[in-house]
Formats: structure tokens, sequence, C-alpha cells
């Protein structure tokens, strides 16, 4: 089993173009110094085009931050995955709890999300997470059950690198507090063994999970010694180039 370790950057709706091919430059940098890892940044989608040059020939990884399922259409205000493709993109975030929450993306709009990317060859990051309240009432791994076989009826892998898993405890995110890599690792163990029982064994072995939620450089380095945490979806400290660095540069 030999899973590459991710760090994805998700800069949500922050940076002009220049701004945010400033950064890129700064990660593709830093993603020199850690060969032996995959580094993606998802800028906002204004910014896709002149990152994509940024990033030309530098092996970073360049994601969306949503898709839509349809190739195009009367669906204004979205993105095809054709679209992003064009522009060099080979990932997107996909069921991100910002697009849950604030603009109300069910389960059913994910799966098809996830559907459109995998059809036109992006690999989705789906990400899947529990609130505070779900977690106090000790609902944790059941909403996660329900979030996971809603969002991946029926997809099909032929491999687990098609497909990357985030998971993102919602009250973890943007708030400074991370789940301990305890807590992280009980529910990334529990998410593979599902994975193991919707697609086959060795396809759940071979696919990432990533923990997102406050992850910082002072707490990737724990996070990574976990046996099924393989790289982390960042946020707040993917805007700052010193901080992703030292992220990107984990030991
Ligand atoms: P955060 O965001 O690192 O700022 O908590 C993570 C995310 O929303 O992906």
């Amino acid at each position: 089993m030999s899973r590459r370790p991710l760090i994805a950057g998700n800069w949500k709706m922050h940076t002009t173009a220049q701004e945010a091919q400033q950064l890129a430059a700064a990660v593709v940098q830093a993603a020199a110094k850690a060969a032996d890892r995959d580094v993606m940044i998802a800028p906002p989608f204004t910014a896709l085009a002149a990152v994509s040059k940024t990033l030309s020939g530098s092996g970073v990884i360049l994601g969306a931050q949503n898709v839509h399922w349809e190739t195009q259409g009367a669906f204004t205000g979205e993105i095809s995955g054709a679209m992003l493709q064009d522009l060099g993109c080979k990932m997107a975030i996909i069921g991100h709890s910002e697009r849950r929450q604030v603009f109300g993306e069910t389960d059913a709009m994910i799966n098809s999300r996830i559907g459109g990317a995998l059809q036109s060859g992006l690999v989705p990051v789906f990400c899947i997470g529990e609130t505070l309240e779900q977690r106090d009432a000790d609902q944790t791994l059941q909403v996660l059950e329900n979030q996971v076989r809603a969002g991946l009826a029926g997809v099909e892998l032929t491999d687990g690198a098609g497909l990357v898993v985030a998971y993102e405890p919602v009250w973890a995110i943007g708030t400074g507090k991370t789940a301990t890599e305890m807590q992280a690792q009980e529910v990334h163990g529990f998410i593979r063994g599902l994975l193991g029982d919707i697609f086959e064994k060795n396809i759940a072995a071979d696919m990432r999970i990533l923990y997102g939620g406050s992850v910082k450089p002072e707490n990737i380095d724990i996070l990574m010694r976990q046996e099924d945490i393989d790289g982390a979806l960042v946020g707040g400290a993917a805007l700052n180039a010193k901080s992703f660095e030292r992220i990107i540069c984990f030991q």
C-alpha cells in the first residue's frame, strides 16, 4: 500500500488574479522542496487561467472549488468540467461544507457533481463532515456514512487514485479548533472501512483521505503521522505562503 500524500489548498473567495499568481509562484517553490508528495491549489474560478500559467511545468496540481455535472447549458453561475479541463484543472473540490450549509447543496447535487467531474476526467475531492451538534449527539459516524453513501451512489472507480475524500468536521473549519489526531484517525479509519464496503478493498486501500479544519504548521506533523490520514485540505493557512510551505514540508 502506497498512498502518496496530498496537501491541498482551498483559497475560497480570496485573491485577485494577480495576487493568486504571486501566491501560486510561492507554492511552486515550496512544492519543489518536497518532491515525494502531491500539492494542489484551488484558487477562485476567476484566477484559474492566470494560475494555470504560473503552475505550468511545475507539478503543482490545479484544482477548482466546485464543478457542475453538465458540460454546458443554461446554468447561470455554474462552471463545467470541460471548462475546467480547458484551463488545466485536474481536480475539483465537491461538497465543501460551505456549499452544503451556506448554498444549500444537497447530497443528491453533490452526487451529480461527482459524476460530472469523473465524466470529464477530473478527480473529485469529495468533502464530508459533521456539525458540532451532530458530534455532541453522538451521530458523527452515522452522518458521515450517510454523506458518503449518498455522495458516491452509482459511482464506479477502477482505482483508488480516481477520487479523494476530505473529512472536514464543520466545527473545525475556520474556527481554530482542530480535531485531535485521535479523533481524526478514528473517523478516517471508519471512512476507509466504509469505502472498502462500497468499492473493492484494494481501491479503498489506495484512496487518499485528507483531513481538513484548521490545519496549520503547528498540527500538521502529528496529523500526518496517523495511519489513515493521507494529506490535508487547508483553508486559511493556505493563503499564507510561509504557513503553507511548512504544511507542505510536514515531517
Ligand atoms: P480552514 O478551512 O483550514 O480555514 O479551517 C478548511 C476548509 O474549509 O477546507
